[in-house]
């Protein structure tokens, strides 16, 4: 089945940069989101990316346009009726996600493929809430989507040879490098990102340096573009507290635990950039 028209389904952070890239590719593009207002958010969000692409002169005027006009956005998940294959990018919570991949599953056709965006979650179970575990896989994105070059698919036991080789095209269509995975808790990336992370805010925890001297270390002593706590803040201390949750259930081992200091920001509505505190002051940005 050649993949023509894309379904997202959440159009925050991750969702809106799978459908820019997407749409910029030349796929029909439908985002969704669960009111009008966060949708309207979503597709703000893209246009503004898109317009400082043209800005910087990375993208035509008339290639944007062309983009915007393949990218459509609904609060309704019934029309994804006719999309060849749908990525589900919504919050990291595990019945939140099973919600969503039980109702596409039942609107999708038949052959249609589903996949998920998720960081840290079982794509075997979120599979196995559908009616076809074969033709669902993980097709895991890195923010800032359009610069970022990963894409690591996932396979489960159940997904099919066919399902595996249309979403890595996919993937390889959209210019990025792929990494096939196994599910595993958090596959390649995230299993040895995000203990990092959570030991670098343990470090803060016990006073081990300063915030910016924790980053500075990692910045100008290993080359990384962004120190720990820079970079948690700019994926989102909840996403990085879910993930940790899961990998404790998962692992039972204090390393992948969240620290209280982390639960306690995320409680606060501390949550990094986006709400333009985190372990730095955004607000005058
Ligand atoms: N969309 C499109 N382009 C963007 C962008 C965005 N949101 N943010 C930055 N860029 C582009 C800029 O336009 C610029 O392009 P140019 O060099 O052609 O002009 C380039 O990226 C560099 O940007 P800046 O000069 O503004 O700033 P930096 O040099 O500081 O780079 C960064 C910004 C690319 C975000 C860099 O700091 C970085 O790579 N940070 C680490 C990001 C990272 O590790 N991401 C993975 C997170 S883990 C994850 O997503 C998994 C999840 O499951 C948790």
């Amino acid at each position: 089945m050649e993949i023509k028209k894309i379904g997202i389904c959440g159009c925050g952070q991750m969702g809106a940069g799978i459908a820019e890239v997407a749409s910029k590719t030349g796929f029909d593009v439908i985002v969704s989101e669960v009111n009008d207002q966060l949708l309207q958010k979503g597709l703000a969000r893209i246009q503004n990316s898109m317009a400082k692409a043209v800005e910087k002169g990375k993208l035509d005027e008339a290639s944007m346009k062309a983009a915007l006009a393949r990218l459509t956005g609904t609060t309704k998940l019934a029309d994804f009726a006719d999309c060849d294959l749908v990525v589900e990018a919504v919050v990291e919570i595990l019945d939140e996600k099973i919600k969503v991949h039980s109702e596409l599953d039942k609107i999708l056709k038949k052959e249609a493929i589903l996949a998920s965006n998720t960081s840290s979650l079982s794509i075997t179970e979120l599979g196995a809430a559908t009616g076809r575990p074969d033709r669902f896989c993980g097709l895991h994105f890195f923010n800032p989507v359009p610069v970022m070059r990963l894409v690591e698919v996932v396979r489960t036991v159940a997904t099919s040879e066919s399902t595996f080789a249309a979403a890595k095209g996919f993937a390889e269509k959209l210019g990025k490098v792929v990494v096939t995975c196994g599910d595993s808790p958090g596959f390649v990336v995230n299993r040895l990102l995000v203990p990092y992370l959570l030991d670098a805010i343990r470090a803060l925890e016990a006073g081990v340096a300063s915030k910016e001297d924790i980053d500075n270390g990692m910045k100008l002593g290993c080359g990384h573009p962004m120190g720990p706590l820079e970079l948690t803040d700019f994926i989102g201390l909840d996403t990085i507290y879910y993930i940790g949750e899961i990998f404790f259930n998962e692992f039972k081992d204090h390393h992948y635990a969240s620290p209280p200091l982390l639960k306690a920001m995320v409680k606060a509505g501390y949550l990094g950039r986006k709400t333009g505190r985190g372990f730095y002051d955004y607000s005058k940005k």
